[in-house]
């Protein structure tokens, strides 16, 4: 029988083919965290109380001198036969360190190791996430700050309902985004655990210092339960894209209010020619086509929220190969959000509005609801406000909407909108992920350099 050398044995041509999967291209991302994870890994054997150690001191500081070129090797690549990131680092670390890259796999399985990979990976990434939110959190807050009193119908059931304007508008979508930090923050909190050491899910008869390994990492704790740390693979991604499901979900719905008003029947919006694509048939065409995908990556982003927590549903407890399959899903949900947050930052910092064509939309009956409630207020009981106006909606042709932008006084309507409290909410996710990143790049720095 035909078969492939591995370091885990012979296998199959096929067989490694199937197993291996897209391991290959998917693991390049994880190199640095791969090595910053060995690091971590052999710097705590180098200080375990056995004699004779393991690794001594000097070797640790050989392999992290190896690993940090590992990473600055634009040429390093995981091959089929390598089958992953961990076993083509440790084939390279053999290679140029001989008998002391044989090693660095004490004490570990691949389940641990991978496992603190993606935590690394998906820490890194959220820091870059959560400022690109923020970023489009701002953009329409200045968008509504530039255009606040504009008036602008607001809908409901997508009919005409009542005077809203452009600064609710745009802030009301801005908050629902902001809103969705806190998802993230869950994400961020179960994420930021450290599952070394565990091994293969049921620990090693060594004395592991697993707090040592967390702390070299910047991990907030190291997680307790051997058991437990193998199958927080997986629920860490499925975490993850559920959080990223419920941001590009309302992403989506922004997009869609930006279809529908610059549409040329509202026209209450316009977006930048070169943002629209053209038609190869029809001259006139200027479509939306970059806030169309933004629905249909929704829909994939969900898609792969839901495929995450299928894959874990009922399966056994321990590291099951089903879990290589995580790896993809959460990495493309993280790419689509990240670049749908970037785009969408750049349509809204593009678009224009147009007074006019926002004014012309407030038909008498969006009056309705404010002149009953004037008459309210000078003692007419409601139900019979309502209907004296329902009654008599002709007389609504004289509502100014200036005036009922202006009606509205309370705590975030139309005239009661407070800027300051959306820019001090995006300044203080600037604030945290730009320290959280300074502070995680230094733990990285420090251990390739100690
Ligand atoms: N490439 C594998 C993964 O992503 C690494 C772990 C393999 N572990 C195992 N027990 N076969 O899951």
């Amino acid at each position: 029988m035909k078969t492939e050398k591995t370091i885990t044995g012979d296998v199959d041509p096929d067989v490694l083919e199937y197993t291996v999967g897209d391991d290959p291209v998917l693991d390049m991302d994880l190199v640095r965290w791969d090595c910053l994870g060995t690091a971590a890994h052999v710097t705590m054997l180098s200080e375990m109380p056995v004699e004779p150690p393991v690794v001594t001191k000097d070797e640790a500081a050989r392999v992290r001198a190896a690993l940090a070129s590992v990473v600055a090797d634009k040429t390093f690549v995981v091959r089929e036969q390598d089958q992953d990131v961990h076993m083509a680092v440790e084939t390279r670390l053999t290679e140029t360190l001989g008998d002391l890259g044989k090693k660095i796999h004490t004490g570990r399985s691949r389940n641990d190791q991978v496992a603190v990979d993606v935590r690394l990976h998906i820490k890194d990434q959220l820091h870059s996430l959560t400022a690109e939110l923020a970023d489009l959190a701002s953009a329409l807050v200045a968008f509504g700050r530039a255009h606040d009193r504009v008036p602008m119908v607001g809908r409901t059931h997508l009919q005409p309902a009542m005077p809203s304007s452009v600064g609710v508008w745009a802030t009301g979508h801005a908050e629902m985004i902001l809103d969705q930090t806190a998802n993230l923050e869950a994400a961020y909190k179960i994420n930021d655990a450290c599952p070394l050491g565990s091994a293969a899910g049921y620990g090693v008869p060594l004395p592991l210092d697993r707090k040592r390994t967390s702390d070299l990492l910047g991990f907030e704790r190291p997680m307790h339960n051997v058991f437990g740390a193998s199958m927080g693979r997986g629920e860490d991604e499925a975490a993850l894209l559920s959080a990223l499901a419920q941001l590009m979900s309302v992403l989506s719905r922004l997009a869609e209010d930006m279809i529908l008003f610059s549409m040329p029947e509202f026209g209450y919006f316009s977006l930048p020619r070169a943002y629209c694509t053209g038609s190869s048939i029809m001259p006139q065409k200027y479509n939306p086509d970059v806030l169309e995908l933004v629905r249909s990556k929704t829909a994939q982003v969900l898609g792969l929220a839901t495929a995450a927590l299928s894959m874990l549903h009922a399966m056994p407890g321990g590291y099951n190969r089903d879990l290589q399959d995580c790896k993809g899903l959460y990495m493309k949900g993280l790419s689509i959000t990240r670049t749908t947050l970037r785009i969408l930052a750049k349509f809204v910092r593009g678009m224009g509005v147009d007074e006019a064509k926002l004014r012309a939309g407030f038909i008498p009956g969006v009056f309705a609801t404010d002149v009953a409630l004037r008459k309210v207020a000078s003692g007419t009981p409601w139900r019979e406000a309502y209907h004296q106006v329902r009654d008599n909606l002709e007389a609504l042709s004289s509502e100014s909407p200036d005036a009922a932008v202006a009606a509205k006084t309370h705590a975030g309507a139309t005239a009661g909108l407070d800027y300051g409290i959306y820019e001090s909410r995006i300044a203080l996710v600037v604030m945290q992920t730009m320290k959280r990143r300074a502070e995680f790049e230094a733990k990285m720095d420090a251990l390739f350099t100690m």
